[in-house]
């Protein structure tokens, strides 16, 4: 049986991830230090013996020694994510994010077990290319943008995995994740489905930020679950680089009409200036469309839930966690 290691297990995807893992008959130890994932998320799998759950830093180095000695394929997803956490907490982010991977790796690297990698479309910057493919250049916004600290974060771990790849032939996969959505998935950190499904569920106003018009392609957890178990296995993605997202296209404003229509609200749409939402001089992307021929043609990945399917999932569990389900 494959042993997997998921760092940040106890996360939005890494939970989905775990869930699927142990389904197909993986032996799953998931590593979390529970900063911004959560006991209840992986609640359902505590009974399985095929599960394992260690609440640790990936910073620890002894504890990740053992859990790599022992692991046949680590997926690293623990980093600082959303938008709002990396523009108040810089500092943890970029630490997070760098020192993190390279400890994965390094260790990893001892005992030579394939390392999977999340990475993000952040990384393309703001390129205003459509749509993003995994060699187009990407374009950084300057460094006094706390914004960019995550982009560059990412950017970094992709550097560094595939160096790890050509120079000791550590068997390295970067996926470039775009946009996902899904149940758990925390409003928090300024993740806008679940923060406008849970505003409109409350009937208060939904906050879109900027004018709205800028777009976005939201990708359903159990679609990119697939891709990247797919990924795991396809021994010619090993030094390569993916996208994996959706490709349907929305504008907020239409997102966040399509959530109050869906959940029945009354609630109205306010504009808030990207100013007032995040900090003075706040850069963000008008559109972030991947392309996903490369992923598509090596695996046979596809989108197999549309955007209504994906916030129905999203809508009846706040619903549930709002006691109004
Ligand atoms: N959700 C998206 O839309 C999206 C888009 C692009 C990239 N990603 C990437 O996918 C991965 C998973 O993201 P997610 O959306 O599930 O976010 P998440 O915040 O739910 O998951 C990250 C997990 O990592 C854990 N973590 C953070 N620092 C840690 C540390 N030092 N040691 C151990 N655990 C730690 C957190 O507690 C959390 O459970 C991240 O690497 C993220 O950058 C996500």
């Amino acid at each position: 049986m494959t042993k997997v290691l998921v760092t940040g297990g106890a996360g939005f995807i890494g939970s989905h991830l775990c869930e699927a893992l142990i389904q197909q008959g993986f032996s799953v130890v998931a590593i979390d230090d529970l900063s911004t994932g959560r006991q209840e998320n992986i609640q359902c799998l505590r009974s399985s013996p095929a599960f394992q759950f260690v609440r640790e830093t990936i910073l620890n180095p002894q504890v990740l020694d053992r859990l790599c000695s022992e692991a046949d394929l680590v997926i690293h997803l623990a980093a600082a994510v959303g938008v709002k956490l990396i523009v108040e907490d810089p500092v943890f982010t970029i630490n997070t994010n760098i020192k993190g991977t390279e400890a994965v790796l390094n260790t990893a690297n001892r005992y030579g077990c394939k390392v999977l990698i999340a990475s993000s479309s952040e990384v393309y910057g703001k390129s205003e290319k459509v749509p993003f493919h995994e060699d187009d250049d990407c374009l950084m916004g300057p460094t006094s943008h706390s914004r960019w600290a995550y982009a560059t974060s990412k950017a970094v771990d992709e550097f560094l995995g595939l160096a790890y790849y050509r120079q000791f032939g550590l068997p390295v996969v970067i996926m470039r994740f775009f946009n996902t959505i899904g149940p758990r998935q925390t409003g928090q950190y300024g993740m806008v489905v679940p923060r406008l499904i849970r505003q409109a569920l409350r009937g208060e106003p939904l906050e879109v930020y900027g004018d709205g018009e800028q777009t976005r392609c939201f990708a359903d957890v159990c679609d990119t679950v697939n891709a990247i178990i797919g990924l795991a296995q396809h021994p010619q993605a090993v030094g390569q680089v993916f996208n994996v997202g959706s490709t349907e296209e929305v504008s907020i404003n239409e997102l966040a009409h399509l959530i109050i229509r869906l959940t029945n609200s009354r609630s109205e749409i306010r504009h808030i200036p990207y100013d007032e939402a995040y900090a003075p001089g706040f850069e963000d992307m008008r559109r972030r469309v991947p392309s996903i021929e490369k992923i598509q043609s090596l695996i046979g990945y596809r989108a197999q839930r549309t955007l209504r399917e994906s916030l129905m999932t999203v809508i009846k569990y706040e619903k549930a966690r709002l006691g109004t389900g």
